[in-house]
């Protein structure tokens, strides 16, 4: 139950009152799948049947993206 996402930004993101939902609280997305940046939109949920031990890639780092199990993560010598 990991995922592999790519992050392009490169600076933070300023959260305000603005975010907040409804019910007043801030919800900070974890998964790395929300299309709305660094709050959660409920993309988290396409996550729920993740295996324990599988590390996976979603398309487009989207929710909607096939998903895919990674065998292993290979980084590039410098
Ligand atoms: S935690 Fe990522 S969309 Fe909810």
């Amino acid at each position: 139950m990991a995922r592999e996402v790519t992050h392009e930004a490169q600076g933070p993101t300023v959260l305000d009152e603005s975010d907040m939902g409804d019910d007043d609280q801030i919800y900070v997305c974890r998964c790395g799948l929300s299309d709305d940046g660094a709050l959660c939109d409920g993309s988290h949920n396409a996550t729920a049947d993740e295996a324990e031990s599988v590390v996976y890639k979603y398309a487009n780092d989207d929710a909607d993206g096939e998903r895919r199990a990674i065998d292993e993560i290979v980084y590039e010598e410098e």
